[in-house]
C-alpha cells in the first residue's frame, strides 16, 4: 500500500491491509463455505475489523503463540530485522474443545459472523492453550471479578486460541448510520495529506467531550504552533468497539461530539472526527499503549494523554483500579513507542474562581471541583445542569436526552 510521504511511517514500515481484491471475493466466499467454520462473536468481528485495516500493523492476523507470549510478557513484538514494535494487548481468537476437534488437521478455517455470512479465512493456523487466568492477570494486573471485558470475552470463551494469517472477504460494516465515520488508517493518512497537515495529534476517548478534554486539545494545538508547526491537525478519535454497560453508547457520543464542533469548542477546520474500531479493555497503562500504537499506524505523530487513561473504578474496592499518573508515565517509556511524541497532561477540573475548566493547581485545591463520570451521569439523569463552563450547552443537552431515553425505555 502506498504510504503518503511526510506522515510518520506505520509500524514495520508498511501499512498492513488484509482485504482480498474485489475480483477475488466470490472465490474466497466459496472457499470459506468448504472450510471448518468458526462463528465469531460481536467483539471478534471488531478485532477482525481492526486487523483488516492495519491498525495493529505489522500484525497480519490473530496472534499465534509466539506473538501472544511476547505481547503478554514484553508488551511488544520483535520483527525479523530485530526491530521492536509496541503491542500490549493480545489480539486473539478463542475456540472451545469441540471446535478444536472439528478443525482437526485442517490448515485453514473460515470465520463467519452472527448472521452466518463468511467474513474471513484464517490461514496457516496454529492452535494453542488459552491461559485465561494468566492472560487476565497480566493484561489487567488483577483477576478481581467484575472486569467487564474479561467477563464478556475471556472467562466464558474457549480453552484454546487459534492464530493465523487473515484474508478478509469484505470490508466490515455496521450499518448503524456511522460507517462513514469509520475511516481506515489508509483513509486517515489520505485525509491528513489532503489537508497538508505537518503534525497530527491524536485524542483517544470513550466519554463525552467536556471542556477539560477540550482544554487538552486546544492547549496541544497552541504548543505545536509555538514549536513551529504551521498546520497541526487534530484526530478526534472516539473508540467505537465494545464498551462497558454504563458508558455512553457510541451513537450518543457521536451526536455529542458533533455539538462540540458546532458550538465551536473545537475547530472543525483543523479537526478530523473519526471512529476507532477497537473494543475497550479498561486495562489502564497496558491498554493506553495499544491506543497510542494504533494511532501511529493512522499517521499520528503526537499523542495526548491525561488523567487515568483507559482506566476505571476497581470492580470490587472503592478506588480507581490504576494510579492516575501511571498511564502517562508508562507511555513515555513504552518499548516500540519511541517515535511517537507523547504529550502528557495534568488533571483538569472545574475552577470555581474562574468559572471554567482549568489545570488543577494543588496550591489552591479548594477552588477546584472534580466532576466524575458518576457525578456527571447523576446530574444528567436528574436533568440538573453542571456548572457553567463544564460542557457546551448543546453537548450537555444530548447527554440529558440520552439518560432520558434510558429512563423512558
Ligand atoms: S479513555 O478510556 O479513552 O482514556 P476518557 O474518554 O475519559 O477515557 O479520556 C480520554 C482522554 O482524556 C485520556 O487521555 C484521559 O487521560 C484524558 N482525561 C480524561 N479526563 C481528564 C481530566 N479531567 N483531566 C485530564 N485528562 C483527562
Amino acid at each position: 500500500l502506498r504510504v503518503s510521504c511526510g506522515l510518520i511511517e506505520p509500524d514495520g514500515g508498511n501499512l498492513v491491509e488484509l482485504l482480498v481484491e474485489e475480483s477475488q471475493r466470490d472465490l474466497k466466499k466459496r472457499e470459506a463455505l468448504s472450510l471448518p467454520r468458526i462463528k465469531l462473536s460481536r467483539i471478534d468481528v471488531q478485532w477482525v475489523h481492526v486487523l483488516s485495516e492495519g491498525w495493529a500493523s505489522p500484525l497480519r492476523g490473530f496472534m499465534r503463540e509466539s506473538e501472544f507470549l511476547q505481547t503478554l510478557h514484553f508488551n511488544s513484538l520483535r520483527l525479523d530485522d530485530g526491530s521492536v514494535v509496541n503491542m500490549s494487548l493480545p489480539i486473539v481468537l478463542a475456540i472451545d474443545d469441540a471446535l478444536k476437534l472439528r478443525i482437526g488437521e485442517s490448515k485453514k478455517v473460515a470465520l463467519f459472523d452472527q448472521q452466518g455470512i463468511p467474513v474471513a479465512i484464517l490461514n496457516d493456523i496454529e492452535i494453542y492453550k488459552h491461559p485465561k487466568e494468566e492472560r487476565i492477570a497480566r493484561t489487567w494486573g488483577t483477576t478481581a471479578p467484575g472486569l467487564p471485558y474479561a467477563e464478556e470475552a475471556i472467562t466464558p470463551a474457549g480453552n484454546w486460541l487459534i492464530g493465523g494469517d487473515l484474508e478478509v472477504i469484505e470490508p466490515i460494516k455496521y450499518h448503524d448510520g456511522l460507517d462513514h465515520f469509520r475511516l481506515s488508517p489508509a483513509e486517515l493518512r489520505e485525509e491528513f495529506t489532503r489537508r497538508n497537515a505537518d503534525a497530527v495529534f491524536a485524542f483517544q476517548l470513550r466519554n463525552p467531550v467536556h471542556n477539560g478534554h477540550a482544554l487538552l486539545m486546544t492547549d496541544t494545538r497552541r504548543r505545536l504552533l509555538d514549536m513551529g508547526y504551521k498546520n497541526p491537525v487534530l484526530l478526534l478519535h472516539p473508540l467505537g468497539g465494545y464498551t462497558k454497560a454504563d458508558d455512553v453508547p457510541l451513537e450518543w457520543r457521536m451526536r455529542q461530539h458533533e455539538k462540540v464542533l458546532e458550538d465551536g469548542v473545537l475547530d472543525p477546520e483543523t479537526t478530523v472526527v473519526s471512529i476507532f474500531p477497537s473494543p475497550m479493555h479498561y486495562a489502564g497503562p497496558t491498554e493506553v499503549q495499544w491506543h497510542a500504537k494504533a494511532r501511529i499506524n493512522a499517521g499520528a505523530n503526537f499523542y495526548i494523554v491525561g488523567r487515568d487513561p483507559a482506566g476505571m473504578g476497581h470492580p470490587v474496592e472503592k478506588r480507581d483500579l490504576y494510579d492516575a499518573d501511571h498511564g502517562k508515565k508508562v507511555l513515555s517509556m513504552a518499548p516500540g513507542l519511541e517515535r511517537l511524541n507523547i504529550l502528557p497532561f495534568k488533571v483538569a477540573a472545574y475552577d470555581k474562581s474562574q468559572g471554567k475548566m482549568a489545570f488543577f493547581d494543588p496550591s489552591r485545591a479548594q477552588d477546584f471541583l472534580f466532576i466524575s463520570g458518576t457525578k456527571m451521569r447523576t446530574l444528567a439523569k436528574n436533568k440538573e445542569s453542571p456548572p457553567d463552563g463544564f460542557m457546551c450547552p448543546g453537548g450537555w443537552r444530548v447527554l440529558v436526552e440520552y439518560y432520558d431515553s434510558l429512563a423512558s425505555s
